[in-house]
């Protein structure tokens, strides 16, 4: 559903991701597209693997970040759409049929059979992000992708119902309005990642959204023009450097470096020819480095990758998703831009992959148009989509009032 403007016309996406924070500040053009006129980003603090782990210094960074979008625009801002990445957020499909009242389907029926489904069943600990209509049958017929203006006796609808750990959500969502922000409403970071990317065909014919950022690797699976499955494991690039600093016995900042400029997730015919400095930890700059063969970096950095690529088979695997998201993947995010990191997914997955960055939003400059602010970019493409996501402001799910859940469902609901 597309969100209401904020009182200055403007739209406000926050990411606030494990290795940076990034704030865009966009307006509405004419022709009803987003043009970016404010961007701030800073490196994170206080965050490990998407979620919270130091209230005061994540606050400090988030405020450095708005600030300086802010002071971009020369407008304040005051609310924001923030996304999720820790917290585990991952995908419930549920199927629910309700009888018809009316002749002509319209939108009431399809908000009676999405809320008359409540309370889903959901674990305790887990608090609702999105609940997201996958698909319609009307009297037991499938393949109904919009049921306004139809006739029938039954409605059912399949939904997907994005969770994550309740804890993560709740510390996120202070720690934004610690910043004197209002959450307009929570995305999940590969959802988001995902409308920023795809092009409508991918999305219809199915595709397989990979989102390998610093901290986290987040997976969404589109079909029929929906997002059907979505899923996170708390493995990213930051992984990478750790693996490569403790390896080489370098420091973190060298081996970031190294990742960057020398790094690939594939071995080459010259890696044992290629020599590459190495300061070690502990010994000063004018001391001199080591030099080993590129080999060695591959070496280290190729297995984590595989791990993180075989992660993401087991679980696409293990939810049945695998066969019915196609062929196709797009990879995004900062990690996906290490060299040979397009064609080793391709191995490991056995599916086409292509590179993905922004392609929706209007006004990114070329450094922050790079597969690193997709998720950003998408909490803007996200404000402007029109197929319903009953998880805004304007949804209705009635609470699970004895849940710890149904709370947070309904805590969430009343403030977003
Ligand atoms: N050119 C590059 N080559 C290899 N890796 C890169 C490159 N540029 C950035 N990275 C890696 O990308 C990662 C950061 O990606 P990104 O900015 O998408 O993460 P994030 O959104 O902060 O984290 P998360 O989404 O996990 O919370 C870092 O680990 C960084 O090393
Ligand atoms: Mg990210």
């Amino acid at each position: 559903m597309a969100l209401a403007k904020t009182r200055n016309g403007l739209i406000t996406a926050l990411d606030i991701g494990t290795t940076k924070i990034c704030c865009f500040i966009a307006e509405r053009v004419d022709d009803g597209t987003l043009n970016v006129t404010g961007i701030g980003h800073q490196l994170s603090k206080g965050l490990r693997a998407g979620a919270i782990t130091n209230m005061e210094a994540a606050e400090q960074a988030i405020l450095a970040a708005v600030t300086s979008a802010e002071a971009m625009t020369g407008e304040t801002i005051r609310e924001v759409i923030v996304n999720l990445s820790g917290g585990a957020p991952g995908s419930k499909l549920v199927d629910i049929e309700v009888p018809l009242t009316r002749d002509e389907i319209d939108e009431d029926d399809i908000r009676r059979a999405i809320t008359d489904g409540f309370p889903y069943d959901l674990p305790e600990e887990r608090a609702l992000i999105h609940t997201i209509p996958t698909g319609y049958r009307i009297d037991g017929s499938n393949g109904i992708d919009d049921p306004r203006g139809m006739f029938g006796h039954r409605l059912g609808v399949k939904i997907n119902l994005i969770t994550a750990m309740e804890s993560a959500v709740r510390n996120l969502s202070v720690c934004v309005e610690r910043c004197h922000l209002d959450i307009q409403t929570i995305v999940e970071s590969a959802f988001a990642a995902a409308l920023s990317t795809l092009v409508d065909d991918e999305m219809k014919l199915g595709v397989t959204l990979i989102d390998i950022g610093g901290g986290t690797t987040s997976i969404a699976v589109f079909r029929e023009g929906n997002v059907c499955y979505t899923d996170s494991i708390p493995i990213g690039g930051q992984h990478v450097t750790n693996d490569i600093a403790r390896g080489l016995s370098t420091p973190i900042v060298h081996a970031e470096r190294m990742k960057t400029l020398y790094g690939s997730a594939l071995p080459s015919q010259t890696d044992d020819r290629e020599l590459i400095d190495v300061p070690s930890v502990g010994e000063d700059e004018r001391s001199q480095a080591n030099h080993v063969p590129r080999s060695m970096l591959t070496g280290i950095i190729k297995p984590r990758m595989e791990e993180i690529f075989e992660l993401v088979r087991n679980r696409m695997e293990a939810s049945g998703f695998d066969r019915l998201a196609g062929r196709r993947v797009v990879l995004t995010g900062g990690a996906s831009q290490l060299q040979g990191t397009r064609e080793l997914a391709a191995s490991v997955l056995g599916k086409q992959v292509r590179l993905g960055r922004p392609i929706r939003i209007r006004g990114l400059a070329e450094a922050t148009g790079g597969p690193a602010f997709a998720t950003c970019a998408g909490l803007l493409s996200y404000a402007l989509r029109t197929p319903p996501d009953w998880s805004g402001k304007a949804s209705t799910p009635p609470s699970r009032p004895n849940g710890r859940s149904g709370r947070i469902g309904q805590w969430l609901r009343e403030n977003f």
